[in-house]
């Protein structure tokens, strides 16, 4: 029998500082919120990290050196194996290049692949920082809506191929699973994308750093797809969402074609993107060689979690509806048949049942009528939040 990890403890996340749990970053949002809120909104986990990471930690801690490192040869064969062994992909070490976070990588990305207006093409809703990483760089960003199609959305290829046809985009940020849906796409859009992608000349990029919290299906990386569409791929990932590692700033690309592959590398290099973090790197290591059990267990207190609140929801909250979540911790709630606003919802449930939740408008575009949770926490924390949730959402109805 194996061990069975405990996720009903959770971290004091006072000790390190989450902004997720601090009165004055929720203040900026919601100014009168309740003072004994529960935050299901900015999206890492309050379970201890896995027992083997923080055992590494501390002795590394205690052993006193936290000087300059490098990308060890066992960081690279930790993540090999991680992709032979739950994924069933074989990366050759060459493609795998250490990073300083997903979001950064893709600002560092935007300016290693395009010009100034140059634009990248997003499918929204998306994860904000998709479109800071073209902002924030003066590219632009186009924008394609998903279709929703009952609890799931859908890539709309007509319009895609239209606008790499029209506006020509250099890339396409590809957000595999969907953040904020959850959704895994199946192989053949991917393919579909990939084949545009090829035709159009659009680097394809895709992010998959939501791959490993799987709540049904399995998890399709474009890592998969047929060889010849590899050569135009760029995978961003790190084990961050996994195993809440986020703090911790490292992640890496996975990158087939050589020519791109250095291009990257050169960019780093003019940013001085040299040597990961020490805990980082450590942390990785562990999770990648010891951990799978410990996430294995965690997607399934999570998935008791998703249970919990689609009994509330189903029950108690009239047109409101829970997309389909294949993956992550995080679910899309679809509010736009309740007859109230995003914001109104989200302010009521801050200021008088102190549960803090996402608003659609952190997610580019096209997300007006959603709200988005955070599950990873305890049974106990969700139950109480949406007990709450149902006594606000109760009077709300009324109203
Ligand atoms: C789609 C997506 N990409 C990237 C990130 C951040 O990744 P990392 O911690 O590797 O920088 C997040 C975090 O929420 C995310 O949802």
């Amino acid at each position: 029998m194996s061990k069975l990890y405990d996720f009903d403890n959770l971290s004091d996340r006072h000790i390190d500082s989450a902004r997720k749990w601090d009165e004055t970053i929720v203040a900026t949002k919601f100014p009168n919120h309740r003072k004994d809120f529960i935050p299901l909104w900015i999206a890492d986990m309050d379970f201890k990290a896995a027992p083997e990471i923080r055992k590494s930690l501390v002795e590394m801690a205690e052993n006193g050196a936290y000087g300059y490192t490098y990308a060890t040869a066992r960081w690279y064969e930790s993540v090999i194996n991680w992709y032979k062994k739950r994924h069933r992909i074989n990366i050759p070490k060459e493609w795998l290049t250490l990073g300083y976070g997903t979001v950064p990588n893709m600002h560092v990305l935007v300016q290693a692949f395009l010009d100034e207006e140059d634009a990248i093409l997003l499918n929204t809703p998306i994860y904000g920082p998709f479109a800071y990483a073209a902002e924030h760089n003066n590219r632009k960003v186009i924008k394609i809506p998903l279709i929703k199609d009952d609890r799931i959305y859908n890539m709309d290829m007509v319009s895609i191929e239209k606008a790499f046809k029209e506006d020509k985009p250099k890339a396409i940020f590809f957000c595999n699973p969907h953040n904020p849906s959850g959704r895994i796409w199946q192989m053949s859009e991917m393919t579909q994308l990939a084949e545009l992608c090829q035709k159009y000349k659009v680097l394809l990029v895709s992010d998959e750093v939501h791959s490993e919290h799987i709540i049904s299906g399995t998890f399709n990386s474009a890592l998969a797809l047929d060889e010849k569409y590899l050569q135009n791929l760029i995978v961003l990932t790190s084990p961050n969402k996994a195993f809440n590692l986020g703090g911790l700033k490292l992640s890496y690309s996975i990158i087939p074609n050589e020519k791109i592959r250095e291009t990257l590398k050169d960019q780093y290099l003019k940013n001085s993107i040299t040597s990961p973090n020490v805990p980082g790197q450590i942390a990785m290591i562990t999770a990648y060689e010891s951990c799978l059990e410990w996430l294995i267990q965690c997607e399934d207190y999570i998935r008791i979690n998703l249970e919990i609140t689609e009994e509330y929801i189903n029950q108690y909250f009239n047109g409101w509806e829970l997309m389909a979540m294949d993956s992550s911790y995080l679910p899309w709630v679809d509010i736009s048949s309740s007859g109230k606003s995003m914001h109104e919802i989200a302010t009521r449930m801050a200021d008088d049942a102190g549960v803090i939740v996402g608003v659609g408008d952190d997610y580019v575009a096209d997300a007006e009528g959603f709200l988005r949770l955070n599950l990873g926490t305890s049974h106990v924390i969700i139950t109480e939040a949406m007990e709450r949730m149902r006594k606000t959402w109760a009077t709300m109805e009324k109203e």
